[in-house]
């Protein structure tokens, strides 16, 4: 049985307790949040401890893994404090918010010879599994085009979203998904060219991107976060192949909130005719999650995505930033 604490009982502290709930291998021993009512409320919903320090909850809970669902600018200090306690780590994406800023927290993850997985969830997303499938085996035959999306209103649960500083705004907290999908298929971007708009708070959260990839590929990705209020929380995937056209189209009812109410299709275009893919209705959170604790009981590192990829994409990331910044193509730098 692995043993989870998780940091942070608000959107995503929810969403990992339920996935954690439906395994038979972990459970959440102990929850450190802040907030003594939602902390309570968490600790009586999961039936596990309730911390507001951290030091005292590693100091009295038996506890393999740290789940870390706090807001983005205290990933890394939690991470560090983690790993010095000796505990594996998963992290809510984004890790971090620079690639200088996640070094630190690789280089005391390393010592203290602990895991660090990040949950860059699209990996797991059914949806972009089956995607992934009919690029690789050839169904779709050589990529022509490629284009993603992912539309939402701002989240409005939670004030320190709309800080940049604290959230990194659209590029960061949405646009990373898809760009992180797109590096899943095809490796390191060479050169990134991004145009957007900035809000009043310097938060990037319209952005139009290309990644060109070594190979050849061409990407187009789209990031939206001030989608108009009632606008459904919207992903697209359009890849276009020489024999056949992969999309996925879906709408959820409300925001993020609702994706369980959501329209989802993934359809298979060729030979004049329409395949409706069969993709598994399974929550990629819990896909995600379930993952992790068996990779942590297997004492293995996670074949999906590994710490230098979640780097690869955190540096990708920032070079579109500098593209948006001064509206030129950018030589991403790994370094
Ligand atoms: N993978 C995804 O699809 C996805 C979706 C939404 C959010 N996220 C990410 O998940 C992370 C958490 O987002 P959220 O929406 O759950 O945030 P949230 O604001 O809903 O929850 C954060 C919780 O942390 C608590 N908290 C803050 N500081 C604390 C501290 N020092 N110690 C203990 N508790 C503290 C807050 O009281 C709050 O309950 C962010 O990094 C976000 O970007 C990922």
């Amino acid at each position: 049985m692995i043993r989870i604490a998780v940091i942070g009982a608000g959107f995503m502290g929810q969403t990992h307790g339920e996935a954690y709930r439906n395994m038979d291998n972990a459970q959440v021993v102990a929850v450190c949040e802040q907030n003594q009512e939602k902390g309570g409320a968490y600790a009586k919903q999961f039936q596990c401890r309730h911390y507001c320090n951290f030091d005292e909850m590693v100091a009295e809970c038996e506890i393999d893994v740290v789940d870390i669902c706090l807001p983005t600018f205290l990933h890394e200090t939690y991470v560090i404090q983690a790993a010095r306690a000796g505990k594996h780590i998963f992290c809510e994406k984004p890790v971090t918010l620079q690639v200088e800023s996640l070094d630190r927290m690789l280089a005391e993850v390393k010592k203290a010879g602990v895991f660090l997985y990040v949950g860059q969830v699209i990996r797991f997303w059914p949806e972009y599994v089956e995607a992934k499938r009919c690029l690789e085996d050839g169904t779709l035959g050589e990529l022509k085009s490629y284009y993603a999306a992912r539309l939402s209103e701002h989240p409005a649960w939670s004030p320190w979203y709309r800080r940049v500083e604290n959230s990194g705004g659209g590029l960061l907290d949405l646009h990373l998904h898809d760009v992180d999908y797109a590096c899943y298929l095809f490796g390191k971007p060479e050169k990134v060219f991004a145009i957007g708009k900035k809000n009043e708070y310097g938060a990037w959260n319209h952005v139009t991107s290309t990644l060109l990839f070594p190979n050849g590929v061409k990407t187009t990705v789209e990031g939206i976060l001030e989608m108009a209020p009632g606008y459904p929380f919207t992903m697209e995937l359009r890849m276009v192949g020489d024999r056949k056209v992969f999309e996925y189209v879906m709408k959820a009812g409300k925001n993020l909130e609702d994706v369980a109410s959501s329209q989802r299709s993934a359809c298979l275009y060729g030979d004049g005719t329409v395949e409706k893919l069969p993709v598994e209705e399974k929550d990629a959170y819990q896909a995600e999650l379930w993952h992790f604790v068996n990779c942590v009981s297997q004492g293995i590192s996670s074949p999906v995505i590994s710490t230098d990829q979640v780097r690869e994409v955190l540096c990708t990331i920032r070079a579109l930033n500098q593209s948006l910044e001064e509206e030129r193509l950018v030589t991403v730098s790994y370094q």
